[in-house]
């Protein structure tokens, strides 16, 4: 009886210790590394499984941007990271020098960062890089992800101003989300959260007042021609009627230029 209980007590002892050995296993299994990417094929299927992945095309694995690659892929998590060191992979990538390349689907970018350009390329410069190019299906807005959002070729972006605690806003996002695949390469879905530090300066650019929000802004960065709506509800077909309506106007207006610049022309 006595034995029984002491032995129960041991099996709980060690099963508890052995789950808290694979548990602290699971936590310290040593650093992430990147992806081995062996061939065109698993370099192709990696680039379109995410909507955003960084790939280090190594020619020369000596050089010191391979150990900050190494490096950075620790310090962004969500991420998916992937080294490409065969000669077959790296001529069909156009490669010839060491080059870290990030791909992202929302405007189908390949955005190369150019080491040998870049003194002192280290880690931190490699993250910054990481995260200011990281635009998404719906990219949130904040001062790293407005350098690549200014940076892309498209041009036009649609805002959703809102405040990110409120209870509806998981059921928004899908929504929004979903109007954002219909839109690749002509707008860049953007999520303002109005509560985070600073954002009130982007509700006070589209004149809103907090309790139009909910809102959708859309944005020509160009010209800076922009339309605003305020939502009750949000629907797919909101979203695209108010982006198709924006999309026309923009449309219109270069028309109307491009005739004014050929009577010009002809006068
Ligand atoms: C590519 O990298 C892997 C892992 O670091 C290494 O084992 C392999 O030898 C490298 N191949 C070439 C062609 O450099
Ligand atoms: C490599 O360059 C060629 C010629 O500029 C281009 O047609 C091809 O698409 C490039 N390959 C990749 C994977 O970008
Ligand atoms: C944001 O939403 C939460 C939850 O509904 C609410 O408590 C909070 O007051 C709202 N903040 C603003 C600035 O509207």
């Amino acid at each position: 009886m006595r034995s029984s209980i002491l032995w129960g007590f041991y099996v709980m002892f060690f099963v508890g210790y052995a789950e808290e050995v694979s548990t602290s296993e699971g936590t310290v299994k040593g650093p992430r590394k990147p992806v081995l990417l062996e061939d065109v094929a698993a370099t192709e299927a990696f680039i379109n499984a995410a909507e955003v992945v960084v790939v280090g095309f190594f020619k020369d694995s000596e050089r010191p941007e391979v150990s900050e690659f190494l490096i950075m892929v620790q310090n962004i998590p969500e991420v998916p990271f992937a080294i490409a060191n065969g000669s077959q992979v790296l001529s069909h990538y156009n490669v010839t020098r060491n080059t870290i390349s990030l791909f992202r689907m929302v405007d189908n970018k390949r955005q190369d960062v150019e080491i040998e350009d870049i003194k002192g390329l280290d880690a931190n410069k490699l993250s910054r890089f990481v995260r200011a190019n990281e635009l998404r299906w719906v990219t949130e807005y904040n001062p790293m992800t407005a350098v690549g959002l200014f940076d892309s070729v498209v041009e036009t972006h649609l805002l959703l101003l809102t405040n990110k605690s409120s209870p509806m806003h998981t059921e928004m996002m899908n929504k929004y989300r979903e109007a954002a695949k219909l839109f690749q390469g002509k707008l860049l879905f953007i999520l303002v959260d109005i509560l985070a530090k600073g954002n009130d300066r982007v509700m006070s650019y589209f004149h809103l007042k907090k309790s139009q929000l909910p809102a959708l802004a859309a944005y020509h960065t160009p010209d800076e021609e922009q339309e605003v709506l305020s939502l009750d509800d949000i629907s797919v077909e909101i979203i695209k009627e108010f982006c198709d309506g924006f999309l026309q106007k923009l449309q219109a207006k270069e028309k109307l230029k491009t005739e004014d610049k050929v009577l010009k022309e002809e006068l």
